[in-house]
């Protein structure tokens, strides 16, 4: 991982997503180091990243990065499970900054979570696919036994508003299933969307499953980060907006979602084209 020696402490910290997801990130990070600034981007002319190919995440990545690093982020949090899977070991090699995944930080509490061994993982097709869940958690611990589950049609029900509804129970119960038959004790939401579907998904996998949202894991581990590195805004610290939304197309939309979801209303989205980078 780039060192980031040098930067300035109270610079932002670059926060990245295909689209809306990554904002339960950046809620995490608002909570837990309210002095922090951030620059978020969404995605939102390329969504969805979970059915693409590793190249063409990678080639998305290294353009976000690009970009956020005009706005000289101090560090880069890659807030989508899709991305984390399948560019942050490149891109943590080829820039000079602090870069973190989603997925480091989930596997690592879900791995300390379970009782019985067996963990489940839902998320988009790219990160199941992947296996990079198992291969992290058979990592930490060899007898861990992973069953992964994709759940293609909760992104789309998410961006829909449809967090409780009966269509959104019909389908979670389907998906949930097939883990409920390996009796897992603990299931890692695996996709930026998923911490919005929380209340169905722990009430249709029952009390003795523990939920792991590594939007929050991730916020801790970045807090770690920081301070190992003398990387934490002095209260007060930095210039400017501390918070800056910016998105590949309907910036309106994101709007909208952005203010439903985050502790204060959301002012303004710019909208820039990501391909220039
Ligand atoms: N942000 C993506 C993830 O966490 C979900 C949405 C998409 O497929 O782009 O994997």
């Amino acid at each position: 991982m780039g060192s980031g020696a040098g930067a300035d402490r109270n610079a932002p910290i670059g926060v990245f997503d295909s689209g809306v997801g990554g904002l339960t990130v950046a809620r995490e990070i608002m909570r837990q180091m309210p002095q922090e600034r951030i620059v978020y981007f969404g995605d939102t002319a390329r969504v969805p990243y979970g059915s693409k190919s590793r190249e063409t995440i990678l080639r998305y990545s290294r353009q976000i990065i690009r970009f956020l690093m005009t706005r000289q982020v101090k560090a880069i949090v890659i807030a989508c499970n899709t991305a984390s899977a399948y560019a942050l070991e490149t891109v943590e090699q080829e820039f000079d900054l602090p870069v973190i995944g989603v997925i480091n930080a989930g596997a690592r509490t879900a791995v300390r979570a379970t009782r019985n061994g067996r963990i489940g993982v839902i998320g988009t097709e790219g990160t199941i696919g992947s296996g990079i869940y198992t291969e992290v958690m058979q990592r930490m611990r060899p007898d861990i036994q992973v069953i992964g589950k994709s759940c293609p049609l909760f992104v789309p029900l998410v961006e829909e508003g449809l967090l409780h509804d009966s269509v959104t129970d019909e389908i979670a119960s389907r998906y949930l299933a097939e883990l409920k038959r390996h009796f897992i004790d603990t299931l890692v939401l695996g996709c930026t969307h998923y911490p919005l579907l929380r209340s169905t998904l722990g009430r249709l996998m029952g009390n003795d499953v523990v939920l792991v949202n590594p939007a929050y894991e991730t916020a801790i581990e970045l807090k770690q980060l920081l301070e190992s590195r003398g990387l934490s805004c002095e209260p007060g610290g930095g210039e400017g907006e501390k918070y800056q939304f910016y998105v590949s197309d309907l910036a309106e939309k994101f709007t909208a979602f952005a203010t439903s979801i985050l502790p204060d209303a959301v002012r303004e989205t710019r909208k820039i084209n990501i391909e220039e980078f």
